[in-house]
C-alpha cells in the first residue's frame, strides 16, 4: 500500500466539481457502506482525500418497525399498570437507528470539513420519509434516496411502479430544503424519460446505479441465500454508457456508482458525464488510503493529457459530444457480435 498523503498531491490542475449544488474539492465520494458508518473511518476517508461522504441508509422497514415499537410502548404507558409501571423501560434509554444516525451526522458536522450526505432507502410513499427532515436538521448537506426495489409483482405495471417512485420523490423534495438525489436501478423501460420525470418532481441528481445483491441456490441444502459480493470494474461500463446517454438530456447532477475501482474507470465516468464518482467496494478491499493513490493517478493522467480541470473533462465524451455516439446506443451491435471469434480449436 502507498505511503502517499494528500500533501504529496501538489498540482495546478483544478480538481473541483459541482455536485448537487455543492462545490467539492474533487469528484471522489465514498458511498454508503461499512466505512461511512463510524466517525473514525470517516475521518480516515477525509484525510485520504474524500470530497464528501454518503452515510449508510436508514431503511424504510427499520424506521416503520421502530415507529410501531414506540407507538406500542406509549400505548402501554397510557393504559397504566399502577405500581408495575416502574418496571417498564424508560423511552429515554432507547436509542433507535434514527437516533444513532442523527448522532453520527452531528459528530461528522463537528469534525469534518467535507459535505455529509444522508441516505434513506425505501419505496413506499408514506410517513417513514419524514426522517429526512431530521437528517437535514442534524446538518446533512444533501439527501440521497435509494429506490432499491425488485418489481416482482406481475399485477403491477411498469407505470404504477414509476408513479409510486415519483410520488415518493415528490413527498421527499417537499419535506426538505436541501438537495435530493436518487440512487437508481438501471432496470427501467425508458430510463432517460424517468430521470426527466424525477427532475420535474424536484430531484437535483441521480446516482447510477444500485447493485442488487443476488440470491443464490445452495445445491446441497436446496436453500436460498442472499449473496453479498463486492463489485468488479467490468460493472462500471453499464454505468458509463448511461451517464453518457443521460448527460445533455437532463439537468441533473450525475453520480456514478458500481465497479469504480481505479482512476481508469473514474476518468471514463467523468468523460461520459459524471459530476462525481462513488467508491465502496475498493475502499472495503483496500482501505481509505487507496483514495490518495487514485487521486495521484488521476492527476498524472490529466497532466499527461494536458487537461487543466475536471470541468474541462466532464461530459466531453457524452452521447451528444462523442465522435461516434451511436456506439452508446444500439449502433455497431451486429458488427461487434460478428467480430467475435471462438477460442482456438472450437469449430463453428
Ligand atoms: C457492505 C455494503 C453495504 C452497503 N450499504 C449501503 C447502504 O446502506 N445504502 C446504499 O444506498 N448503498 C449501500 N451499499 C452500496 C454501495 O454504496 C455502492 O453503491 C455499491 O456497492 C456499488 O459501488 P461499488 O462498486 O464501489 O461497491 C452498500 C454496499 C456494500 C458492499
Amino acid at each position: 500500500m502507498t505511503d502517499l498523503t494528500t500533501s504529496d498531491l501538489q498540482t495546478s490542475i483544478d480538481l473541483s466539481t459541482s455536485y448537487l449544488g455543492l462545490i467539492l474539492k474533487n469528484p471522489l465520494i465514498p458511498s454508503s457502506g461499512p466505512l461511512t458508518n463510524n466517525l473514525d473511518s470517516i475521518r480516515q476517508l477525509e484525510d485520504a482525500g474524500a470530497s464528501a461522504i454518503v452515510l449508510p441508509s436508514l431503511f424504510e422497514e427499520e424506521l416503520i418497525h421502530e415507529q410501531e415499537k414506540m407507538a406500542r410502548f406509549l400505548h402501554q404507558q397510557d393504559i397504566g399498570h399502577n405500581e408495575a409501571d416502574t418496571f417498564l423501560p424508560l423511552p429515554d434509554n432507547y436509542t433507535s437507528h434514527l437516533d444513532n444516525m442523527l448522532a453520527l451526522v452531528s459528530s461528522c458536522k463537528q469534525s469534518l470539513d467535507i459535505p455529509v450526505i444522508g441516505s434513506v432507502n425505501g419505496i413506499s410513499p408514506s410517513g417513514w420519509i419524514e426522517c429526512a427532515l431530521d437528517l437535514q436538521q442534524a446538518g446533512c448537506d444533501a439527501i440521497e434516496l435509494n429506490l432499491y426495489s425488485v418489481a416482482a409483482d406481475a399485477k403491477k405495471t411498469g407505470s404504477t411502479v414509476e408513479d409510486e417512485f415519483l410520488q415518493l420523490v415528490d413527498i421527499l423534495t417537499n419535506e426538505v430544503s436541501i438537495p435530493v438525489t436518487v440512487k437508481l436501478s438501471s432496470q427501467f423501460s425508458s430510463l432517460s424519460n424517468f430521470a426527466q420525470q424525477l427532475q420535474h418532481k424536484g430531484a437535483e441528481g441521480v446516482v447510477c446505479f444500485n447493485r442488487f445483491f443476488q440470491p443464490d441456490i445452495n445445491l446441497e441444502t436446496l436453500e436460498l441465500s442472499p449473496i453479498l459480493e463486492l463489485s468488479n470494474p467490468a460493472e462500471s461500463l453499464l454505468r458509463i454508457r448511461w451517464l453518457a446517454l443521460l448527460k445533455g438530456q437532463v439537468e441533473l447532477s450525475l453520480a456514478a456508482t458500481g465497479g469504480f475501482h481505479s482512476h481508469q474507470e473514474i476518468i471514463k465516468a467523468l468523460l461520459a458525464g459524471a459530476d462525481a464518482v462513488y467508491l465502496c467496494s475498493i475502499l472495503i478491499q483496500s482501505g481509505p488510503r487507496v483514495l490518495t493513490e487514485i487521486l495521484a493517478n488521476l492527476i498524472s493522467w490529466m497532466e499527461e493529457k494536458e487537461y487543466n480541470s475536471i470541468e474541462q473533462l466532464k461530459g466531453s465524451l457524452s452521447y451528444h459530444k462523442a465522435a461516434s455516439p451511436s456506439v452508446y446506443a444500439r449502433g455497431n451491435y451486429l458488427e461487434v457480435m460478428d467480430s467475435y471469434s471462438p477460442s482456438r480449436g472450437v469449430k463453428v
